[in-house]
């Protein structure tokens, strides 16, 4: 496989893009993928900010180590810097677009494609308080995205 690079995005990047970029990281480290990831927020509200709370905890509990991300913001130049984008949810989708510099092609996906029969969004946990249903779909997606990539 050669290097992918792979952008997360979700609204705040404070809960469910940095738990997807955590999550795959630990597969990637555990199966020895080249894949590069990161993740950002469409939002501006929370830059330079440390994943919430709660979603760093529900992410420990899974040997997974969140702490030391910092939220930023996306923009046009991530459509040239990643291979792939994956937004959390159809509104990300719409968000984004309004971001991709005329004539790039990058292809923009949701999470969910990679968890068949999980539905359309990701719901965010932020609002739901469901940091385990979050973390368990994400877990399932980037498991997938990880085998589509092979
Ligand atoms: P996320 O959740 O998009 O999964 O990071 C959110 C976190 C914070 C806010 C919105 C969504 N917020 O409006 O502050």
């Amino acid at each position: 496989m050669t290097q992918t690079r792979i952008l997360f995005v979700c609204l705040g990047n404070i809960c469910r893009s940095p738990t997807a970029e955590g999550v795959l990281r630990g597969l990637v480290a555990s199966e020895g993928a080249d894949i590069e990831i990161d993740s950002a927020g469409t939002g501006d509200w929370h830059i330079g900010k440390p994943p919430y709370g709660p979603a760093i905890d529900a992410a420990t509990t899974r040997g997974i180590d969140l702490s030391d991300l910092r939220a930023r913001q996306t923009s046009p130049d991530d459509f040239h810097r990643f291979d792939l984008i994956v937004a959390m949810d159809r509104q990300n989708i719409a968000d984004l677009e309004k971001l991709r510099p005329e004539g790039n092609t990058t292809p923009v996906r949701l999470m969910t494609d990679f968890a068949p029969g999980a539905g359309w969004d990701v719901p965010d946990p932020y609002y739901t308080r469901d940091f385990e249903g979050a973390l368990d779909l994400i877990e399932t997606a980037a498991r997938g995205l990880l085998d589509s990539l092979r």
